[in-house]
């Protein structure tokens, strides 16, 4: 079975973002540019991303002479495009013509016109206008050859705070609570005074206003995303209409807090995402492997379907605070890196280098010099000459038999909560400590969410720091290891509900203190320099950092005790059976290698192993894909050495179809791509 983004097209995409509306005044270089395309083995090309002044110069006046060109030559170079809506950015005419479309900040002052996300999502204007020219897209190129995908807007983001902005979100607060009484105790109003006798007296929170009813953050969080999925779906119907089978995603930006990717994803047919990982040739670089693996994995567990790396650099960034280039050889292994984790594309920002302003230094294909002889070039040949040979890798999936819960509302909820270490619990960083054991193991593993998701379909699920947990999640948790699951929660699980309620009657709430066999009483947040020890039934000790709860047992077994403090003797590692599963909770926090320990032994019980049979030296890890009969596994080697590892199975090479059997060696930063 596979799964195709487009099934026109079954290969993988390489290309990237492409404005030839930069370049209009020098033909010479239009033609370089479908010359210098073949040449690159690129097969794509994203057109349009902040063309709008260049398509609509004035209102109502429109120019499409060049994108018909630019389609039609890319075509005749053999290329696919994916089109944008120009929505990230606004021509000048707009906002003086109709301020309403500017956006309004959270002090309440309206922004100037200018730079690009810059607009209400709300104003009825700036739908229209959106909506007049992506029919006039969709219109013009319904039936062009080369149109592969809608590509919407550019990484949608921010909030505004404007009358009309306002006004929705009181709508979508009366909506979702029916009644001020209900809102009020939802929120918990009477705190400080807080009780709303009218809907107009509530406002979006803002750091000169209301800022510590939890209740109100958390759903203007969650009524950004609802108005920004709204503007997405007026842009998404719009094309759609016209061109109902053409598939529509667009760019979401790693771990991005202001929305909820999961709502977002539901708006689209696919998942893009652009990547920036800042690898720098050194130690360092098996750490942002991990992360950026773990970003694929949270991508493509969004829809379970392969995804596109819509925007990578093929070189280097021009935003960061230092902006090294990427190593020889290291664009080869991130870009495989990207399929290995379920990408059926790689693409860059940007084909051909700007001349002018912000982005004039960040890496492309084609830099100012203007010609192919350059080492960034040749890379992006390369890794194109490779692509070419995964075809049958394209549609294929990745079956993930463990999941790590990633929650947005959890993280906002947590986030924001006074307590603990109030200004940064790191609960990211935590994820991707458990994130790591998977990767140390080249075990696939899917971020899932906490709703729309079947946990029966996992061998275990790790759900660090899980503080939001409602009574319907604590339900579905309780059911998963009832019925044969295994659960791993840590340290602050389930204290709050969906509204940011503490759960009454002792943690974990929600039902989960008999799942867990526990009570947890109290949290012990420690300074820095501090630690306890925790000491484990086979005797040895882990250091405790951070956070200690005073966890009592109620029927789970202990399998570790605190060593110190006045807590000492307390559990702090305890499992419990509950119906055919188990429920492990972790009521401390280590530096990892205790995480990464316990992870192993759920992976060896529950009996998960990596698609690769041999053992993996270190900074070596696995991944896999599968069209259900044949397993594809991608064996990447972060070490800037050779290493040797040994299989003793009979693996067929995908891209040079050679058999390897016994001990095989991977260069320095070597992905080799094998199948059975
Ligand atoms: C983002 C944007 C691009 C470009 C790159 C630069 O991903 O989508 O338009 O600005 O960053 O890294
Ligand atoms: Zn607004």
């Amino acid at each position: 079975m596979k799964d195709y983004i487009n099934p026109d097209f079954k290969h993988m995409l390489h290309g990237g973002d492409y404005n030839p509306d930069q370049w209009l005044h020098d033909p010479t270089i239009l033609s370089e540019d479908m010359r210098l395309m073949k040449l690159a083995n690129c097969n794509e090309m994203t057109l349009g991303i902040f063309a709008w002044a260049a398509l609509e110069p004035e209102e109502g006046q429109f120019n499409f002479d060049w994108m018909d060109k630019a389609m039609d030559d890319i075509h005749a170079a053999g290329g696919k495009v994916i089109l944008a809506t120009p929505s990230g950015a606004r021509p000048a005419w707009m906002a003086q013509k109709y301020p309403e479309v500017l956006r309004t900040t959270e002090q309440g002052i309206k922004k100037l016109d200018g730079g690009r996300h810059n607009h209400c999502f709300t104003s009825p204007v700036y739908r229209e206008k959106v909506a007049i020219i992506n029919r006039k897209l969709a219109e013009r190129y319904k039936n062009h050859p080369a149109l592969f995908a809608w590509h919407l807007s550019n990484e949608y983001g921010g909030e505004c705070h404007c009358e009309l902005c306002k006004q929705a979100f009181r709508v979508w607060l009366k909506e979702k609570y029916g009644t001020l009484e209900n809102l009020n105790f939802q929120w918990w109003n009477s705190f400080w005074s807080h009780t709303f006798t009218d809907w107009n007296q509530i406002n979006p929170p803002s750091s000169i206003g209301e800022s510590k009813i939890h209740g109100l953050r958390l759903d203007w969080k969650r009524f950004v995303t609802a108005q920004t999925a709204d503007f997405i779906r007026c842009e998404y119907n719009s094309v759609k209409a016209i061109t109902p089978n053409v598939p529509a995603t667009t760019n979401l930006t790693k771990f991005y807090l202001g929305l909820n990717h999961r709502e977002i994803a539901k708006e689209v047919d696919f998942i893009s995402w652009d990547s920036y990982p800042s690898w720098e040739g050194d130690d360092g670089d098996v750490d942002v492997a991990r992360n950026t693996a773990m970003c694929h994995d949270l991508m493509r567990s969004l829809n379970k379907r392969p995804f596109f790396l819509m925007e990578s650099t093929p070189s280097v960034v021009n935003w960061k605070p230092i902006n090294k280039l990427k190593r020889p050889g290291m664009h080869m292994l991130s870009s495989l890196q990207a399929v290995a984790h379920g990408s059926d594309s790689v693409q860059y920002f940007q084909w051909r280098k700007s001349r002018g302003s912000y982005e004039k230094f960040h890496g492309a294909v084609v830099d100012h010099v203007g010609h192919e002889n350059t080492r960034v070039f040749k890379d992006v040949q390369s890794v194109g000459a490779r692509l070419q040979k995964l075809d049958e890798i394209v549609g294929t999936l990745v079956d993930a038999q463990v999941a790590i819960l990633y929650d947005w509302e959890n993280i906002w909820v947590l986030d924001m909560a006074a307590a603990f270490q109030r200004d940064d619990k790191k609960i990211i960083p935590t994820v991707n400590k458990f994130y790591d054991a998977f990767w140390n193991r080249g075990i696939d593993v899917d971020l899932i969410g906490t709703q729309d998701e079947d946990f029966s379909k996992y061998k275990a699920i790790f759900a660090p720091m899980q503080y939001l947990v409602s009574e319907e999640l604590g339900k579905k948790l309780e059911a998963y290891v009832k019925n044969g699951g295994t659960l791993l929660c840590t340290y602050m699980t389930a204290m709050v509900n969906e509204n940011d309620l503490c759960h009454l009657g002792g943690w974990p709430g929600a039902g989960l203190r008999k799942v867990f066999g526990i009570w947890n009483e109290e949290i012990d947040t420690l300074r820095p320099d501090e630690f306890n020890t925790v000491r484990l039934t086979d005797g040895s000790t882990v250091k405790a950092i951070d956070y200690c709860e005073l966890i009592h047992r109620e029927g789970a077994k202990v399998l570790a005790n605190y060593d110190s403090d006045f807590y000492s003797g307390m559990p702090a590692l305890t499992v419990n059976n509950y119906g055919k599963g188990k429920a492990y909770y972790v009521a401390f926090r280590d530096e990892g290698a205790f995480t990464d320990k316990i992870v192993g032994e759920i992976l060896s019980e529950t009996n998960v192993h990596s698609a690769f049979d041999g053992d993996l030296p270190q900074n070596v890890t696995a991944h896999s894909r599968t069209d259900g009969k044949n397993i594809y596994v991608f064996v990447e080697n972060y070490n800037r050495s050779t290493v040797e590892i040994e299989t003793t199975h009979t693996w067929i090479t995908v891209d040079t179809d050679e058999k390897v059997t016994g001990k095989i060696l991977l260069e320095p930063y070597e992905t080799l791509i094998i199948k059975k």
